[in-house]
């Protein structure tokens, strides 16, 4: 016999169905035991007598005929509430020790440590298993509507040189050549930059982002997901657009109870942001207590630079007070090109933030296309020869036909956290890392041995 989803048994009544699944509740009556069924589709109440002796969560499987339930005893709540199946045999696939958290909560309330210890247990959770089916719908969403579009989905390397975005770099040490390191990519910036080169004209990715910096309720510790965006030829405007319309389709679609607030989208300039509402990511919803409204905006006309802080780890190593205030790629604003060599805190960065209910969820610019101006910016930020050398590649690809272009990166799991206000973006990733950098369930980082070690020319130094 095929297997039966417990969804399917509604347009089964009166069959024999075979299911597979786990055992999300027991409720034993003596003779009379009822077990619901938890598969992928969802919940079913099974009903037998002098049924072997399970344990909840275990792996059954039943057989048995589906069976209309009395008017009286009909379960609003349950999508397979109609129906019921009564148990013909039932066998244990495999059984469930005592389950360590409790699953049949959201889970809020329970140490975070713990949920990540034993996040397999975790995701069985019916708050959880939405998230992630969520935000699986956003991803394909997105992927969809590009490839739509004529847009090109290219992977770029892991192992990579730096990529900076402003905070640290994560290193991996080379066996081949001993003594020599590659960074994880912050973000694909630069690749995303040579793809325009390359005359892709329109790219994107679902790319994977690391970066080493102290984690906050909506900023992940070590990795994220960006949908990374990058094309050839258009204006700021075309990217404001192309972005808008992508996610005024996929709210829609994915979040159909989700009212936005305002279409088109709010676009505010930089200093209007700050003197009106004293943040560069305001929040526009007009009743802070609607878990259902969206208030999207644009932040535009940033200044280029802002003032070197500790936490700008690449930049000019404190040699400059200017740090860029989005990266160093991003475009001065044409009319201020003249004030680079006058008074660089007053030009305008072609750059562009994706605000949502108070958060910034997307970021992006136009990009320096001409090699004496991508000169001059990394003179300004303040790079030692030895770092300009490290960006060499950059200023040499520019010399070979390079297309005006830009894009815009929007964060897909700070997206996802904020549009279904989780209280921290961890509750839509999978398997997330700690505050304290600890990955869940398997326990990383840990030590090499000492033969790896040795193969990559490393001594530990005291703790
Ligand atoms: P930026 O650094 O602004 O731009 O990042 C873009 C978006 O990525 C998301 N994001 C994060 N999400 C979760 N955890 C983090 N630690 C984290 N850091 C960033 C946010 C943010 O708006 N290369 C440029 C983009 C470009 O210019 O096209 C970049 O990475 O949603």
């Amino acid at each position: 016999m095929e297997r039966t989803l417990v969804v399917e048994t509604l347009k089964k009544v009166g069959e024999e169905v075979k299911l597979q699944g786990w055992i999300d509740s027991i409720r034993d009556h003596g003779k009379i035991t009822f077990i619901d069924l938890r598969d992928r589709s969802g919940k079913l109440q099974c009903v037998g007598n002098n049924l072997p002796k399970v344990t909840v969560e275990s792996v059954i499987e039943v057989i048995g005929k589906v069976t209309d339930r009395p008017e009286k005893l009909i379960n609003q709540n349950l999508d397979t509430g109609k129906v019921e199946v009564q148990i013909e045999e039932l066998s244990l696939v495999s059984s469930a020790s005592e389950i360590p958290i409790p699953l049949d909560t959201d889970g809020y309330d329970i140490e975070e440590e713990v949920r990540m210890k034993y996040r397999y247990l975790d995701l069985r959770r019916r708050r959880m298993a939405r998230n992630l089916r969520i935000r699986s719908k956003v991803a394909n969403f997105m992927r969809r509507w590009l490839l739509e579009r004529d847009f090109v989905e290219i992977e770029t390397p892991i192992l990579t040189k730096t990529t900076p975005e402003g905070a640290r770099d994560f290193l991996v040490p080379s066996r081949l050549q001993r003594g020599k390191f590659y960074a994880l990519p912050q973000s694909p910036q630069q690749y995303k930059q040579l793809l325009m080169v390359a005359g892709f004209e329109r790219y994107f990715q679902l790319a994977r982002c690391f970066r080493d910096e102290d984690p906050r309720r909506d900023r992940a510790y070590g990795e994220f997901t960006q949908l990374d965006i990058e094309m050839s030829f258009i204006t700021q405007e075309d990217i404001l657009n192309l972005t808008e319309a992508l996610f005024t389709e996929l709210v829609k679609e994915v979040f159909p109870e989700k009212k936005i607030t305002k279409s088109p989208w709010p676009r505010i300039s930089h200093k209007d942001a700050i003197s009106k509402y004293k943040s560069d990511k305001p929040d526009l919803r007009k009743n802070k207590n609607d878990p259902d409204e969206l208030a999207f905006a644009w932040i535009i006309d940033f200044p280029l630079f802002s003032e070197q802080s500790k936490e700008d780890f690449y930049y000019g190593s404190g040699s400059s007070k200017f740090a860029p205030s989005h990266h160093m790629f991003t475009a001065p604003h044409p009319e201020d090109i003249s004030l680079l060599e006058t008074d660089p805190t007053k030009v305008r960065g072609l750059q562009h933030d994706m605000v949502l209910n108070g958060y910034e969820v997307g970021g992006g610019s136009i990009r320096i296309h001409q090699p004496e101006i991508q000169a001059k910016i990394f003179d300004l930020i303040g790079f030692s020869e030895k770092q300009k050398k490290e960006f060499e590649h950059m200023l040499t690809a520019f010399k070979y036909g390079v297309p005006p272009h830009g894009g815009i990166a929007p964060g897909v799991d700070r997206f996802t956290y904020v549009t279904l206000g989780e209280p921290s973006i961890r509750e839509v990733m999978a398997f997330p890392t700690s505050a304290s950098g600890q990955t869940a369930v398997m326990d990383a980082p840990s030590e090499a041995s000492q033969g790896q070690l040795e193969e990559l020319g490393i001594k530990i130094g005291k703790k």
